[in-house]
């Protein structure tokens, strides 16, 4: 691999490789001194054109638990605001000798764009609505984690599917690891395309949450609703929230999971996202991680 540009696109073998690799680092970060020499010779630079909190500093994190030099880049304090381009943004940053570009942009393919013009590897930390390939290799050694192995279980995406990138890499990867996968959301916040993707489709929240084992909640992006989809997030709420409750009458173990961030008592409720079934704290400590294995696998291929 010399990018990870999203998960359709790599094969199980990568995942599996990327998930043993993280493993080894998760017990690295276990110990008194969690920093190795790994990538002691590689600069990376961190270039986010979209506001971000859990990938942009996990992946510092990542980047200086395993000794490389670090720079970041946020286009709202940069020469982006003056009118320059991305690709001379990046070429810009490249001839500082940077060897990794790890980037999040608005743009659907602004990854892909860059991987045909520059020469550095690439990751991908969310195109648009299109994929977050990290945050589904976290989501998937989490579900390992929490549950032995991810084939054979049964994983319900319930919120806003038709605007998540996190959706669409979490489908690939977990189908290619032999989960079953439902989407569950209202009719309009689900893809047209959701048909041909193999999942089950699920319109009843409970129905859904009576049918998996990982419950995985996406947040309404309010800042992706340029039209309504649906009345008022009050109403949201009331037919697609997820509360304790529910989650307790179920009669079963259910795993909750969430990327965040987290729109308390819209998509979930607090007494839910704090309770006994909420992985949601562990996702972003394996962040790290999955995000040092994966840097140090693309660093390996290069
Ligand atoms: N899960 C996720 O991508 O969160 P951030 O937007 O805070 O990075």
């Amino acid at each position: 691999m010399k990018h990870l540009l999203g998960i359709k696109n790599i094969s199980k073998e990568n995942i599996i490789q990327i998930l043993a690799t993280a493993q080894n680092f998760k017990e690295v970060l276990q110990r008194p001194i969690k920093k190795v020499p790994s990538l002691r010779e590689v600069t990376i630079a961190n270039v986010f054109f979209e506001n971000s909190t859990r990938t942009r500093l996990s992946f510092e994190l990542a980047e200086k638990r395993l000794s490389a030099d670090v720079i970041n880049f946020s286009a709202s304090s940069s020469s982006v605001k003056k009118g320059e381009t991305l690709l001379d943004t990046v070429q810009n940053i490249l001839a500082m000798k940077v060897d990794m570009i790890v980037m999040r942009h608005a743009s659907v393919g602004a990854p892909h764009f860059l991987a045909q013009h520059i020469d550095a590897n690439i990751i991908n930390a969310g195109d648009g609505t299109h994929e977050h390939p990290t945050q589904a290799l976290l989501d998937c050694f989490s579900i390992q984690e929490k549950l032995g192995t991810i084939e054979g279980k049964k994983v319900a995406i319930i919120g806003d599917i038709l605007h998540s990138r996190v959706a669409l890499s979490d489908i690939f990867a977990l189908q290619k690891l032999g989960a079953e996968v439902m989407i569950c959301g209202p009719l309009t916040l689900l893809p047209k395309y959701a048909y041909a993707l193999g999942v089950k489709i699920e319109t009843d929240v409970m129905k859904a949450l009576e049918w998996c084992d990982v419950a995985n909640v996406l947040r309404i992006q309010l800042e992706r609703q340029q039209i309504k989809y649906f009345p008022s997030l009050r109403e949201y709420s009331l037919y697609f929230g997820i509360t304790k409750e529910m989650l307790d009458k179920l009669n079963k173990e259910i795993v909750l999971m969430h990327p965040g961030p987290i729109n308390r008592g819209v998509e979930l409720s607090s007494d839910a996202a704090d309770s006994h079934h909420s992985i949601i704290l562990d996702q972003v400590e394996n962040g790290v991680a999955v995000r040092m294995a994966i840097l140090y696998e693309l660093a390996q291929g290069k």
